[in-house]
């Protein structure tokens, strides 16, 4: 069953066209993974199926309802939310209040918001740090309370920007750890990530956006053999790059 559909996605800047013509769907429970170059389009995507900018042209299904043009907030409502590229908690805020607001705003007004923040943070593995302040955080474990803001929402659909981003191969591993756990509790995750090991072992399928268009979609295994892919995106080195970031990622 389709939960989240996008159909002919587009998204203008001015000259510059960050999303061209982008349809998609994905099944409930699904874990879907989006790769692409730097400037591809990719977190424009996140952020027109989340609500944070409206598509020029186009529209997102929510469960079958349009949910093109509503706010975050509603969207995130009706159980989709997104985490961020750049992790920005609220720095005098405790990791326990973080993960309420989180809580706060979405939600679906299902039990106790701060019963939800506690179980988010105990989920990532932060819940003896509930009362420290972000600022005590390694990067692998902001990246976690980001999860756990999220998580919080109460979400269906989870949106995940570069969760693995900058992360060593152990925060790395316990990241895809987490997005195992969240999607064998029957949740759908669309995850964008460069760090190619993490996200093709927990995607059943890949899409891979190149210069704002979808190029292929497919599962991991045929994306890492689609010759397009390799010369848009992995490289020549597309076995090697399992085990790596992949070319465009290494900022
Ligand atoms: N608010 C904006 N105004 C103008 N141009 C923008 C804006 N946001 C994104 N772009 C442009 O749209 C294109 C796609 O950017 P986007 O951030 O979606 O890429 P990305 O695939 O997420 O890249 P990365 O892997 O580096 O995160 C880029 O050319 C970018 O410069
Ligand atoms: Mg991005």
């Amino acid at each position: 069953m389709t939960v989240l559909e996008g159909e002919h996605l587009t998204k203008n800047f001015g000259g510059i066209v960050a999303v061209d013509d982008v349809s998609f769907s994905i099944d409930k429970g699904e874990t879907v993974g989006l790769i692409g170059p730097n400037g591809a389009g990719k977190s424009t995507l996140f952020r027109l199926i989340s609500g944070v900018q409206e598509p020029t042209e186009g529209t997102v299904y929510l469960d079958g309802e349009d949910i093109t043009g509503m706010t975050p907030h509603e969207i995130c409502h009706r159980g989709l939310v997104r985490t961020h590229q750049i992790v920005h908690p609220f720095e005098n805020l405790t990791l326990a209040e973080n993960a309420a607001v989180g809580a706060q705003f979405g939600g679906r007004n299902s039990g106790d918001p701060e019963e939800r923040a506690h179980e988010a943070l105990e989920f990532v593995g932060l819940d003896d740090m509930a009362h420290t302040t972000p600022d005590e955080l390694s990067v692998g474990a902001l990246k976690r309370l980001e999860i756990a803001r999220a998580l919080a929402t109460d979400p269906e659909v989870l949106l995940f920007d570069e969760v693995a981003g900058g992360l060593d191969t152990d925060e790395t591993e316990a990241i895809v750890e987490l997005i195992r756990d969240i999607a064998d509790r029957g949740k759908t995750v669309f995850l964008i990530d460069h760090v190619m090991r993490a996200l093709m072992s927990v995607s059943e399928r890949v899409f891979v956006l190149d210069n704002a268009n979808l190029i292929a979609t497919g599962t991991p295994e045929e994306i890492q053999n689609d010759r397009r892919v390799i010369e848009a995106y992995l490289g020549e080195n597309a076995g090697d790059a399992m085990g790596d970031t992949a070319d465009a990622g290494a900022d």
